[in-house]
């Protein structure tokens, strides 16, 4: 199943990038304030330009890792410490560790207990289904051994960030949703039923490793203290929040075993709430970014179908400069089980700042 993160850019890249360009030829440092899978910064530093991203969900923190700080496989030099591992030559530390990794003992635990109809889920008399018992258990193995690891310091932060994108990445693969995790599937689908496994990432060799930035945290706080050519905001255009949607990536990128709550069993989100999500907050969250962040320019993305409408949004944002709108017809974000029409416009907003 990949990835399928509502708003992603990931198609849009070359657009949003010539427009970059459009802007300023010579532009050669890029904010991207609200990064989610970290794909589109990927394709900023694939086209040569040096990256600031953050976002406030940490599975986009250990995404962004991977793909703005790492052209190869990183050494896991730790994994000596590991009894079970043997060096090889045939095989890479990298695949010597996910080998390790997928081969452990499942374990019924927090995944088995909150996440599939097997387990004793609280909160709910409704046993949940996002996962296989055997995966979900597979799953609470793999995230367990891999926060060991870390707390014995067996393998470095970046080291971290590339085990925890790829447990994600295979989740994704075998989470029995349509689409987000706001909720789960009555019956399991053929997909989820395949044993949870970790494949090797592939390493993109484009564009330099050095002088990125990844930072964790919310935009409007975080935004002074980053300075470029051009601030690309992404903002989240419905009410649906990130940290509900994905509650459960959340939870793999933050190694904890939070209370689950009702009969999806969300983890407790407000810590991570989005202003871009509320009609009457969006207008001080973008003030307080524009006003703060130290760029002339500023490109926003925003979709037809967003909270604000285009006029709406446009003309609030001319009280910060100059304004110019780009029109681009997308393919919709679509649930496996929405009967929505597949077009919708997407809004480039270029503010050149008084
Ligand atoms: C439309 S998505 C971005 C998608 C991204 N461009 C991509 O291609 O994957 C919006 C993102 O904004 C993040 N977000 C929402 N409010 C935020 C805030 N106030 N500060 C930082 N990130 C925020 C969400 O977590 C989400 O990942």
């Amino acid at each position: 199943m990949g990835y399928r993160y509502i708003g992603s850019k990931d198609k849009l890249s070359e657009i949003i990038i010539s427009e970059i360009l459009k802007i300023d030829k010579n532009a050669k440092h890029i904010i991207d304030l609200m990064a989610g899978t970290g794909l589109f910064s990927l394709a900023l530093r694939e086209n040569g330009f040096i990256v600031s991203a953050l976002d406030v969900m940490t599975y986009s923190y250990h995404h962004l890792n991977f793909h703005l700080f790492m052209n190869c496989y990183p050494n896991f030099e730790g994994i000596s410490h590991i009894k079970g591992i043997k060096k090889s030559n045939s095989l890479s530390n990298y695949e010597l560790i996910l080998n390790y990794l997928n081969e452990l003992e499942p374990i019924k635990g927090y995944f088995y207990n909150e996440f599939s109809p097997e387990g004793k889920a609280s909160n709910t008399t409704k046993a949940r289904k996002y996962f296989t018992p055997e995966n979900a258990a597979k799953i609470d193995s793999i995230r367990n051994e891999i926060k060991f690891l870390k707390g014995k310091n067996i393998i470095t932060d970046k080291e971290h960030s590339l085990l925890i994108h790829d447990l994600i990445m295979a989740t994704n693969d075998v989470a029995n949703i349509a689409g987000t995790y706001g909720h789960y599937l009555s019956k399991f689908v053929k997909r989820s039923e395949v044993p949870v496994f970790l494949k090797p990432s592939r390493f993109s060799t484009s564009g330099s490793i050095e002088g990125h930035n990844v930072y964790l945290g919310y935009a409007e706080e975080l935004s002074p203290s980053l300075s470029g050519d051009i601030c690309y905001i992404d903002p989240p255009y419905i009410k649906r929040q990130y940290a509900a949607n994905y509650h459960i990536l959340e939870t793999i990128a933050r190694e904890d075993f939070p209370e689950a709550i009702g009969e999806s069993g969300l983890r407790p989100w407000r810590d991570q709430y989005s202003n871009f999500c509320s009609k009457l907050k969006i207008r001080e969250s973008f003030t307080k970014i524009i006003e703060g962040v130290n760029c002339k320019h500023i490109l926003i993305s925003y979709s037809e179908d967003g909270l604000i409408p285009i006029n709406e949004l446009t003309a609030f944002l001319s009280k910060f400069g100059k304004v110019s709108r780009k029109d681009i017809v997308y393919k919709r974000f679509k649930s496996n089980d929405s009967k929505k029409e597949s077009k919708l416009h997407e809004y480039l907003i270029h503010v050149a700042k008084n």
